[in-house]
């Protein structure tokens, strides 16, 4: 991938995580009010803190893990934060898991919310596995996966004003297809990056 273009797309996927990760740690300011809609969620209680806290935090962790120069110049550093990734997916995982099995979206939410749960879990998981066990290259694939996973907490909660404002669709419906929409195709996309579908195409050498 042309190294501008990559520069570029890791500062918009940086400053958008961070900033929806601070807008989602209003849930620990008390003189705001839950919106009802998730607050009606079966196991808001105490879950949705749980999950809005470690999810926000995985958030704000995942982007500097992806610069080399961090990671060739203080490796204790980028072994720290991928640490407190990789808690911070598994926590929020599952407490979004307890949560899909509550919400008031019906069973196509449902089912996405949790398909999204177990992938992202499994995702870190094994990526943490990988880095233990020396296999750094591996690793680096698996992450690039997560990150792409967790990147639809960023996604959703673009799709959803976009689908309402620009193409009028009732909230509902849009929020369940948006439940898959927001990391299955990131997931399509990382996996054609990582089978170099983005590479600049060599010249073919010219014929004798
Ligand atoms: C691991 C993947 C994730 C899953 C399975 C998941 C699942 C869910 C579910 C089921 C809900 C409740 C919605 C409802 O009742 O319909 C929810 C809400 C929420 N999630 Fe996640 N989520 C994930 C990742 C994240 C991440 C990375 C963040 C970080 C910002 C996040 C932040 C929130 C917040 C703040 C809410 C409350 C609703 C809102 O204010 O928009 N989630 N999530």
């Amino acid at each position: 991938m042309n190294p501008y273009l990559s520069r570029g797309l890791w500062w918009i996927g940086a400053v958008t995580s961070v900033i929806i990760a601070l807008i989602s740690y209003r849930y620990f300011v008390p003189s705001i009010p839950t919106p009802t809609f998730v607050g009606g969620n079966a196991m808001a209680h105490p879950w949705l803190w749980v999950h809005a806290g470690f999810g926000a935090t995985s958030l704000i962790l995942g982007p500097w893990q992806f610069l080399p120069r961090l990671r060739a110049r203080w490796p204790r550093v980028h072994r720290w934060i991928g640490r407190g990734y990789v808690v911070s997916v598994i926590v929020g995982g599952c407490a979004g898991l307890l949560l899909a099995s509550g919400t008031t979206a019906g069973p196509i939410a449902r089912a996405g919310f949790s398909l999204l749960a177990i992938v992202s879990v499994g995702l870190a998981a094994n990526g943490w596995r990988l880095a233990m066990s020396g296999r750094y290259a591996e690793h680096r694939e698996w992450m690039v996966r997560s990150f792409a996973v967790i990147f639809g907490a960023v996604l959703l909660r673009a799709y959803l004003p976009i689908a309402q404002g620009l193409f009028h669709i009732p909230f509902m419906p849009a929020y369940r297809a948006i439940a898959w929409l927001a990391w299955v195709p990131n997931l399509i996309v990382a996996e054609l990056y990582l089978r170099g579908a983005f590479r600049p195409r060599r010249p073919a050498p010219a014929a004798a």
